[in-house]
């Protein structure tokens, strides 16, 4: 019960790491609320999480939307009584080589990836600060620092969310909110599905994994979710501005 207490807003977090993550900070005692454009998924989580005697609550919500991002913001503080932990996953990924990326899909990757992100920030600092304090953690990628062939918007867009982090967390630190930000490897989800088929298929995938990958295989999402369990958790109070890789020895 390392979470005990804690008042969490997942903004992304129906499917996946976030799904996996919002599992373990229930059985952890935390109180979750679960925002999503998969608005289904997140409130049949949200029930099947209140099987551990937390507050769990699924809320509709887009991030490609200013309005939406406060409405659920808002929900989400009145369901929990406050929040103190928030949780960013919401993102696309789109693949192709500079020289034929569509501009336009460009915009949009940046709007969902890294116009999304400041936004949750934006409008749930103030929640924070009305709770006297807490923890924001940003999902970047292993992309983010080093780029793939085909990546280019993708990568750009975790560069950003790693650099905004880091001037987040300086700027909040006298608020006592601390600001992290996860960087997973490769994590065994339909996402990366535009990323395998642009490298020719999942055979060739996993080639790439056996030979860059120093444990030898993607993770799974319950493999990640312990590192946000920790930067939500107390153990983690003098951490902050971090980027905090989870992927099998990749980046070394
Ligand atoms: N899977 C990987 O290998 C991997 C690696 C590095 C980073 N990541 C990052 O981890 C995070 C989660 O990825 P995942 O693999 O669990 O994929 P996922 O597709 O399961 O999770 C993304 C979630 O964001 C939600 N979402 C998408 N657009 C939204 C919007 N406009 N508004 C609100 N919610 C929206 C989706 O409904 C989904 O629940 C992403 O930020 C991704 O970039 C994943």
């Amino acid at each position: 019960m390392r979470l005990q207490g804690k008042r969490a807003l997942f903004v992304g977090g129906a499917t996946g790491i976030g799904r996996a993550c919002a599992e373990d900070f229930a059985r952890n005692g935390a109180n979750v609320a679960i925002a999503d454009i998969n608005v289904d998924g997140a409130k049949e989580l949200a029930i099947e999480l209140q099987q551990h005697d937390v507050k769990a609550s699924g809320i509709h919500c887009d991030v490609l939307q200013e309005s939406s991002i406060t409405q659920a913001v808002k929900q989400a503080e009145s369901d929990m009584g406050g929040i103190d932990t928030v949780l960013i996953f919401a993102a696309m990924m789109r693949t192709g080589n500079v020289v034929d990326f569509d501009a336009e899909l460009w915009d949009t990757l940046f709007a969902t990836n890294v116009r999304g992100t400041f936004l949750t920030a934006k409008h749930t600092v103030p929640a924070l600060r009305r709770a006297g304090g807490g923890s924001i953690i940003t999902t970047a990628s292993l992309a983010g620092l080093r780029g793939a062939p085909g990546m280019a918007a993708y990568a750009s867009t975790k560069g950003a969310v790693i650099a905004f982090t880091t001037t987040l967390a300086l700027e909040l630190a006298p608020d006592n909110i601390r600001v992290n930000s996860v960087l997973p490897g490769w994590i065994d989800t339909p996402f990366n599905n535009p990323a395998i088929d642009h490298m020719g298929g999942a055979a060739s995938q996993a080639q790439l994994v056996e030979q860059i990958v120093p444990l030898g295989r993607q993770g799974t999402p319950p493999e990640v979710s312990p590192m946000y369990v920790f930067l939500a958790s107390d153990e983690s109070r003098y951490i902050t501005a971090k980027s905090m890789m989870v992927d099998g020895g990749m980046a070394h």
